[in-house]
């Protein structure tokens, strides 16, 4: 394809792009033809630093020899197997060595296609657990302010984001929403966790005594909410949390899509934090974000209570075409193989300390307002454009990728999330970068 002269605009035209602003794009095409390990390779021959793990994805970096040769051998060998009522070994096999790697209640998976999958699942598997235990009338699902649980309906339902939402009709019947925890006059600057907000956990007694305990099936939050802008769960807050939900018999789903897999220094964040929710939601990190795929991890409570009336009757009315996979199945054992040998996990865990530092060394430079960040996430906060929200934070993000480093930008938020085999020298030249751009913005 000529990528240059007159051709360019007619030549994308056709690829209406998600959650991007497509007019922008195709006047100034960005586009990646390869990767390797930390860097990718544009249509110019340019490398990038990855610094945000593809779309917080990759986490062990890109074009990992043992999950290629896998997906390569998969597709050669078993291309489709049929997900209802047919199995194949790799599935069965990477359900158990994904319950190996989750917190111990964990005892099954049930595979998905992506995190927005992952969530419907996980609610739906909610509300007909309550059923199964004779718990009908446990309907309403509870999310939070700025959550991001994807993007289909029972997903933008639960989430609080606004934009995600306003053009979509009325949404779900029945659901309610925590407050957020973003507290910058109290937390601004924080490394970690942050000291204030753990009373806002409390707001779910209010929002019980609104509705009735009895009505509300399950409370789904991020346990650190990425997509918004990385804000950390206040000391003590998913604590409480569990504890309200354990009170009053709610089930409480942590949304696992960014926080599995490593991204905290731990395989999840419900280990991270010590707190175990009833149902946990993955994707991305799964495949190293190489084949879609998601899972949702449930308990054996949870799955024991649909074992139940004929053996030849289906359990869950529920699951996708390409639930389970040959080629994603393939590519998620080599790519928790991968982990495994490398030591992903602990060497994210390793870094957090330099990575911290390094974050913070951007305070003071102009129009930093806040700097968040653990294990190996991270998020700069700007000050808006006067009357011109999201603008300055895109326009470093341009920059940035002008200058070879790759950034991502939610509202005036400046995210990243790199890969875990990033070296010190990367994150020198990705943090360099960033100061860099910051000086020169408007
Ligand atoms: C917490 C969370 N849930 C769900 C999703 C949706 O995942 P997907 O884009 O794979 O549907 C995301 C994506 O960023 C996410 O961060």
């Amino acid at each position: 394809m000529a990528m240059d002269g007159n051709t360019r605009p007619n030549d994308l035209s056709a690829f209406w792009m998600p959650f991007t602003s497509n007019r922008q794009f195709k006047k100034q095409p960005r586009m990646f033809v390869s990767a390797d390990r930390m860097h990718y390779t544009t249509d110019d021959g340019r490398q990038v630093l990855d610094g945000t793990a593809g779309l917080w994805c990759c986490n062990a970096g890109h074009n990992r020899p043992k999950i290629v040769e896998a997906v390569q051998k998969q597709v050669a060998e078993l291309d489709y197997a049929p997900a209802f009522q047919m199995g194949h070994p790799k599935a069965f096999e990477l359900a158990t060595k994904l319950v190996e790697l989750a917190p111990a209640p964990f005892e099954h998976a049930f595979f998905t296609n992506s995190g927005s999958e992952s969530v419907e699942t996980a609610l739906k598997i909610a509300l007909a657990y309550h059923r199964a235990k004779g718990q009908g009338e446990r309907t309403r699902l509870i999310g939070r302010e700025r959550g991001y649980h994807g993007v289909n309906f029972g997903g933008i339902s639960v989430g609080g984001i606004v934009t995600n939402r306003k053009m979509f009709g009325t949404l779900l019947a029945g659901v309610d929403h925590l407050p957020h925890t973003h507290l910058p006059e109290q937390n601004a600057f924080t490394k970690g966790q942050p000291e204030h907000g753990a009373y806002l956990a409390d707001e779910l007694e209010r929002i019980v005594t609104l509705h009735g305990a009895e009505t509300i099936a399950a409370v789904i939050v991020e346990p650190m909410a990425g997509s918004t802008g990385v804000l950390l769960p206040p000391k003590g807050y998913l604590q409480r949390l569990r504890e309200i939900c354990t009170k009053h018999g709610i089930l409480l789903i942590f949304d696992e899509v960014i926080t599995g897999f490593g991204r905290l220094g731990s395989s999840f964040a419900a280990e991270h934090y010590g707190v175990m929710p009833d149902l946990i939601t993955t994707a991305k990190g799964l495949t190293n974000g190489v084949i879609p795929m998601g899972a949702v991890l449930a308990t054996a409570e949870i799955h024991d209570a649909f074992m139940q009336g004929p053996e030849h009757m289906i359990e869950l009315f529920h699951g996708y075409t390409y639930s389970g996979n040959p080629m994603a199945a393939a590519a998620g054992l080599a790519t928790l193989e991968t982990y495994a040998e490398e030591d992903l996990f602990a060497r994210a865990a390793g870094l957090e300390g330099y990575w911290q530092d390094a974050l913070h060394s951007l305070k003071g430079l102009p129009h930093v307002i806040d700097i968040r960040g653990m294990g190996l996430i991270g998020a700069i906060e700007l000050e808006p454009i006067a009357g011109e929200p999201t603008k300055r934070a895109f326009n470093a993000f341009l920059k940035c990728y002008d200058k070879g480093v790759l950034v991502r930008t939610t509202g005036d938020i400046i995210a990243l999330s790199p890969p875990l085999i990033i070296e010190k020298e990367h994150i020198d030249t990705l943090i360099g970068t960033i100061a860099d751009v910051l000086k020169t913005l408007d």
